[in-house]
Parts: C-alpha cells; structure tokens; sequence
C-alpha cells in the first residue's frame, strides 16, 4: 500500500515527484525518499515520518535532473525509518516498490553468499541486488529486469532507473497498481491516479505481467517475455477529490471494494499451498509454545469492531483447535481482576495499535504473566511496540471511520491462525488441510465476483432510510458477524440498530416485533440454517418486515423474506465473510440516502487513544 510516483520529461523532477506524493498522503505514510540519476550517478534522499520531513529535508538543495522516482511507504517488511525507506539501490540499480515478496527471506540468504552487501530489513533492497546480480552476469538492462521477476513470488509494482542511462524509467507489475500518465514530451508513472492528475488525464494502467519503459517522448510496453505490447490510452474525468476515491463516492465505498485485494494481501506469503502450511513466523513459533501447556487458553480483548472479530475467531478456534477461547472489551478487562496468567495467550486485535483500553489491557495482562499476539493494521504503532508478537494485516491506512477493510483483514488472520493452531495440535487431516488452505486462496475471488454483481441492496436502502430503527438477527458465527452489522448502520446511518442472536428473541426482543419493524436476518445454509428459519418464522408472524440475507439460489428462503440479498456459496467456515460484505453495503447505502458524513461520522474517532 505505498505510493509510487516517476517522472521523465524536461522538468525538473524534483518539484513534480514531491507534488505527486504530496496527492498521496492522504492514505498516512510512515516515510518517504526520492531518487534522482546526475552526471551517471544516484542522488538518493529518504526520511523517516511524513511527506513534509522530506520536504524539510531537500529544501534548498536544487536538484537539477529531469527524471527520478518517489516513494511514501505504509511499512509491511522492516521498521519505518531511514534505512529501510525507499528508494532503494545496489550498484547500478535503484527502485521503489509496492507489494510483498514472499520468497525474499530465501532470496536474501542466496545474495549473501554471493557477496551482496544488504542493508535494510525490506524485501524491497532484495530485488535491487537480484537484478545487479543479472547485470553483473553481462545482461542488458531490460533482460536483467525480466530475470529478476521471474525470481520473485508475490506481489509487486516496481518503479526503476538505471544508475548508466538517464533517458529511461522502467516498470514492472504483478498484483500491486501502476498508471502511466502520458504528456508531450514529458511521461509519469505512479501507483495511484491522483499523483498524474495535475498533469494529464490520458493514462494506461499497467496490468499483471506487464512492463513499460518510459522516455521523454514515448512508452513502449512489454510482457515478461521481452515481447513488445500495445496498450490503449483513456482519458480520466474525475477531478481530484473523485481520483483520491478512486472514483467512488466516499472512502468508506472504496475500502469495501478493496476487500477482495487487501485479503489476498493478507495471505500472501502465509498460506503456502506446495507445503500445506500456513507461515506466521514469530507468532507461529509462539503459538506453538502455548500448545504445549496443558492449560493453554485463549483471551481475546479488543474494541468496537475488533471485538467482533475476535467473536468470530472464538468459533473459529474452540472448533478447529480445541483451545477454550474468552473474548472481552477491553475497556472491560482493564478493571477487572481477570483470571490469566502464563497459560493464557492474549491476543489484542486493533485496526490503529493506538486504542487506549486494548493498550492498558494488554499492559495488564503482561504484568500477570501472560503473553500477548497483537493483530494490528499499523506497523510500530503503541500495540505492536507494547505485544510479545504481532501479525500485521495488510489492509494499507483505512480511513473511512467505519471499519470494514480492517475487520476482513483481521478476520482472515484469525482464520490463518486457528487452522496454524489445529496443525500444530496435529488435529486435521490432509484432505481437510488442503481443502481449508484451497478455500481461503479462492476467497478473494467469491468477494470480488459478489461485489461486482450483487442485486437488491436498493429496495432494502429505500425500506430502512425512514426507520428509526432496525434489528439484526443471525446465530452461531453470523452473530458476530449481524453484531457488525448493526454498529456499522448506527454508526453511518445514525438510525437505531441493535443485533441478537436468533435463538434469543423470544426472551425480550421479540416484544418489539409489530407491523413492518425492519429485521435484517442472516439465513445461509449453514449448520444452524433450519434454526434460524424457525426464529424469523415467529418474528414474521408479529409482523416484522424480513430482509434476508440468503444462499444464492435458496427459492424456499427468498418465499419466507420480504426483500433478500442473494451471496455465493462458500465454504461454511468462510461464511462471515460472505455475509458481512452485504451488511457493510447496506449501511452505506442507507446512510448515503440519508445524507450523512459517512466517513467522518458524528461524535466518533478513527482511533480512540483517551479512556
Ligand atoms: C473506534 C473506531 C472503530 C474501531 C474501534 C477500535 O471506535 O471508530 O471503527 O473498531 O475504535 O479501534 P482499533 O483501532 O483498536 O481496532
């Protein structure tokens, strides 16, 4: 999730690259560097913090070139300061790079032994030294590029200049975005339409596998192979407050499309299909200690939605891994006397790391001689620093104030780490390990088909937008998961939501239910699908309005609802994640009918950092 910029024309390239980064801050970056080529050398300059220490730091120094990359980092390998800024460089080659490369551990112990010396703790400065390792082989330029890609497992959009030619910028991408912007005389490339839109509206994005070398007065595309492509030009309308958006309405719209991507992201390098295992490094191996205590138990704190992730992971976990998990506020835990101590492994699921209540009790629980798995979106934020281990989320900043990347992201490492449990406790078959691993790969795909074509969602949103309120009802993981959905339209919509658990209407709720009450039901055809059926029965027969949320294809279901959202079949333990895509879109599309600030809703804070 970093941002990239380049530039070749006859400008001076320095003021275009700041100004490019600049249209990218508003994701949040945690250090930034740019390079330039001068009298056939690298002019490098990177910094620690924000895009204006950066600024602080080249004030006054004229860079004369007239080609050069940027870079705004949102670190994922290697602490955010200078060392492991971008750009990065080897002999001849400097780079900026988005992504993760997955097999870079393995890389970097070959490179070694051939002598590269490598500095920085990123994946990134491995892919320098790849391609230097091609030159030094007697390769020209472009084929010791390609050479380097075919090395690298992950993902990736790289932006590089060669330390001999300053005539040519060269781009490569797989998985992570790359646009180039075209001009006379002058070409752009950057991660991300805001960065070219000051400049020129006539781009071509870059797609996997492809590469571009840019000159002053042309672009030439290639695949991976060497052989040329062509490519169509389009011509962007959106101004920049739409392109920030990437052309939708609200960041919160954006963030839930970017779902299908930021999960991929979050398995990458963890779920290894070849070896039927699933990698989370220090966190793994302190799993694996914890297994081995007889008392071993789990004791999830968390905030707001958060907390409903680690409720999802408690089914998850007791019933794959047979380790008893409790789940808590944290603002809860903190002023209790709660029963943990060395057999408890705490984890603490935070989106920002900063939240006040999950930092104090994750302090709590270290002074009673737990350890603490910190799942946290924010790398060297208060929570990673304060944990034992963390497991990062590759969600990149999200800045809508209702969370949605965050909570899929999270939910995809609790998955992660309840299967690594159930391995290492020995108690899955191979059949059932491949079959779970195959699953969590093919979810990107199911979330990305449904957000493309999901039907219905328009007459449910002119059902609710008058309502003062609204119930939700769901049963075994679809409980937490209607917890969710309920505070994401209370907190966009401002209309009153509450979430029960089916079974538990008839002892209060259901005195609520009269004519045309406004009840959102999970019925997917999961184990507890005849039960839930049973509990919209009753409240349907006091009147209330039922919008399902439903089994593609489930004729019977759709007779028993008033309006229903059809989702696609999925593997029953990955249902949360079909089912909450649906529940994120109806609350910000009620609260858009409404009006409301939807990223910026009243009375509420991204992240909480007082008690
Ligand atoms: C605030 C945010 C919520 C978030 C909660 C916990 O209330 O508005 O979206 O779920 O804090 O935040 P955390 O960063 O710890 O996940």
């Amino acid at each position: 999730m970093c941002g990239i910029v380049g530039y070749i024309g006859d400008q001076k390239a320095k003021p275009i690259l700041l100004a490019g980064l600049k249209r990218l801050e508003y994701r949040g970056y945690d250090s930034a560097g740019v390079a330039f080529i001068k009298n056939g050398d690298f002019q490098i300059e990177r910094t620690q913090g924000k895009l204006s220490c950066l600024v602080d730091k080249l004030a006054g120094k004229d860079f004369e070139a007239t080609i050069g990359i940027g870079h705004t980092r949102w670190a994922t390998h290697g602490r955010p300061d200078e060392i492991n800024a971008h750009p990065h460089y080897s002999k001849d080659v400097v780079l900026v790079h988005n992504g993760i490369i997955e097999n870079y551990k393995k890389l970097k112990d070959d490179l070694i032994i051939k002598g590269h010396q490598i500095e920085s703790e990123t994946d990134t400065e491995i892919i320098c030294h790849l391609i230097q390792d091609f030159l030094n082989q007697g390769y020209d330029f472009q084929k010791a590029i390609r050479s380097a890609l075919k090395e690298l497992h992950g993902a990736y959009s790289l932006v590089i200049l060669n330390r001999n030619d300053n005539q040519r910028i060269y781009c490569a991408r797989k998985g992570s975005p790359l646009v180039l912007g075209f001009n006379n005389g002058e070409n752009f490339v950057a991660s991300d339409i805001p960065a070219l839109l000051s400049h020129t509206n006539e781009v071509a994005f870059l797609h996997d596998f492809e590469m571009a070398v840019l000159e002053k007065t042309q672009v030439t595309f290639y695949d991976f192979e060497g052989n040329s492509i062509e490519k169509e030009r389009q011509i962007i309308q959106w101004n920049m407050a739409q392109a920030e958006k990437s052309g939708y309405k609200h960041f919160m719209l954006k963030e839930i499309h970017e779902q299908p991507r930021v999960i991929a992201d979050t398995l990458l390098g963890r779920v290894d299909l070849e070896k039927m295992n699933i990698w989370l490094d220090d966190a793994g191996r302190l799993m694996k200690k914890f297994v081995q205590k007889p008392d071993f138990h789990i004791h999830v704190v968390a905030c707001g939605t958060s907390w409903h992730a680690g409720m999802v992971a408690r089914y998850w976990i007791e019933n794959l891994a047979k380790v008893p998990v409790s789940v808590e506020l944290s603002s809860e835990f903190r002023y209790r006397q709660p029963l943990v101590g060395e057999n408890t492994l705490v984890v603490a699921i935070s989106q920002s790391g900063e939240t006040a209540d999950t930092l104090a009790a994750i302090r709590e629980s270290k002074k009673m001689g737990a350890k603490v798995l910190s799942i946290c979106n924010v790398i060297e934020s208060s929570i990673p620093r304060e944990s034992d281990v963390t497991i990062y989320t590759h969600a990149g900043p999200e800045i809508g104030v209702a969370s949605t990347k965050a909570f899929t992201t999270q939910i995809t490492v609790l998955y992660m780490m309840a299967v690594k449990l159930a391995l290492q406790k020995k108690l899955l078959d191979d059949q059932d390990i491949q079959d779970r691993m195959k699953a969590l790969v093919e979810l990107p795909n199911i979330l990305k088909t449904f957000l493309r074509q999901y039907k219905g969602l328009d007459m449910m949103t002119e059902y609710l937008r008058n309502k003062e309120h609204c119930y939700f009802i769901g049963r075994g993981i679809q409980y937490p998961i209607i917890l969710e959905g309920a505070l994401k339209l209370k907190e966009i919509s401002y209309i009153h939501a509450d979430g029960y658990a089916g079974g538990e209407m008839k002892h209060g709720p259901i005195a609520l239910m009269e004519d045309g009450v406004p009840v959102v039901a999970t019925l997917l055809k999961d184990d507890l699908y005849d039960k839930m059926v049973s509990n919209v029965q009753e409240i349907k027969s006091r009147g209330a309005f039922i919008m399902g949320i439903i089994t593609q294809g489930d004729e019977d279901t759709k007779q028993l609802c008033d309006l229903y959202l059809e989702v696609p079949e999925a593997s029953m333990d990955l249902l949360p994640f079909v089912s909450v895509l649906p529940l994120q879109l109806l609350a910000y599309y009620v609260a858009d009918a409404k009006g409301t600030d939807i990223d910026q809703p009243r009375n509420l804070a991204k992240s909480v950092t007082v008690e």
